[in-house]
């Protein structure tokens, strides 16, 4: 028997660890604040695969963060079932959550939470240092990180001292200290000028060509995002209203001709996907209209 057999116990579990799977089945959570309950997932069910990026996108409110956060283990499902690597982390206890929160995921934000005291490679160490891994050969792979960010050069910066596209990358960098299986990032490109944002879209992509064996899970309410993405939800109101699996996107962006800017507003020259691609332009709009009604409705009756 091999060591990843003895250790683990059975040849299933050793078999679907190796393929980096997520699949979520009928997830719900349910926000009780005293007596109004708000619910944020209503029988999600979707799944993600290693080596892809999957887009998740949606209107302010729809259950976005609640989704990343139940699949990184900061939150708890109300019910439901979250497997990764065909266990259900819905049965950890909490110190098994603790443990694959810092062993298996490594999580980017909108709001760069970087600690503003140190330098851009010790906050990339922190959490090897916080999860009290930090050796020789994890500060050579955080070195490599610096690189593949492209801030070889900065590492003794503060982040006051780097743009917010640098200090997105350090964030990016830091998520990746662990060596984590899963990468989570809400919103990365959200507080990001345009020429910064395609450079983390970039970062993110050439993220899981380098790391084949990671998921990549972006929420976002930002359609260019899409460009990056092997699979791509919609979610409406705690659920996924719409998918395009890799094959669907994959074909479309073949059918746009360009692999990295898709552009999907072309129109189709194959009349079995036209409606596909105008299918995906509708829902988009519906996604932007539904979006200035919820700014609209904020303004006239703000909490
Ligand atoms: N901790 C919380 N307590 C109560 N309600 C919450 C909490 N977190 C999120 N919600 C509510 O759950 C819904 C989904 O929120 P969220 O997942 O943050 O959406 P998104 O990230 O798509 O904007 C919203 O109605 C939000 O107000
Ligand atoms: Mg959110």
């Amino acid at each position: 028997m091999s060591d990843n057999q003895t250790q683990n116990g059975n040849m299933t579990y050793a078999l679907a660890q190796q393929s980096g799977s997520i699949q979520i089945d009928d997830a719900i959570k349910i926000y009780k604040r005293g007596k109004i309950e708000v619910v944020a997932l209503r029988g999600l069910t979707c799944e993600f695969k290693a080596g892809e990026i999957t887009v998740i996108m949606g209107p302010s409110g729809c259950g976005k963060t609640t989704l990343l956060n139940v699949i990184g283990g900061l939150d708890r499902l109300t019910s439901g079932r979250i497997f990764v690597n065909g266990v259900d982390i819905a049965q950890y206890t909490d110190r098994e959550m603790e443990q694959y929160r810092r062993k298996k995921i490594g999580f980017v934000f909108q709001f760069m939470n970087l600690i503003p005291e140190l330098t851009a490679e010790e906050n990339i160490l922190l959490p090897l240092e916080l999860s009290k891994t930090l050796n020789k050969a994890s500060k050579e792979f955080v070195n490599s990180l610096l690189d593949i960010v492209g801030l070889s050069e900065r590492k003794t910066h503060r982040p006051d001292e780097l743009s917010g596209g640098e200090q997105q990358r350090v964030s990016i960098a830091a998520a990746l200290a662990n060596n984590p299986d899963i990468i989570l990032c809400d919103e990365p490109t959200g507080e990001l000028d345009t020429a910064s944002k395609r450079i983390i879209m970039e970062l993110l992509h050439s993220v899981i060509k380098k790391f084949p064996e990671k998921t990549m899970i972006i929420v976002s309410h930002d359609p260019e995002l899409k460009a990056i993405a092997d699979r791509l939800y919609y979610i409406r109101d705690g659920a996924i209203s719409h998918k395009f699996s890799k094959e669907e996107l994959q074909a479309l962006k073949k059918q746009s001709g360009e692999e990295q800017n898709i552009d999907f507003s072309m129109q189709s020259s194959d009349p079995s996907r036209a409606h596909e691609v105008a299918l995906l332009e509708l829902r988009e709009i519906d996604h932007y209209v539904r979006e200035k009604i919820d700014k609209i409705e904020k303004k006239l009756h703000p909490m």
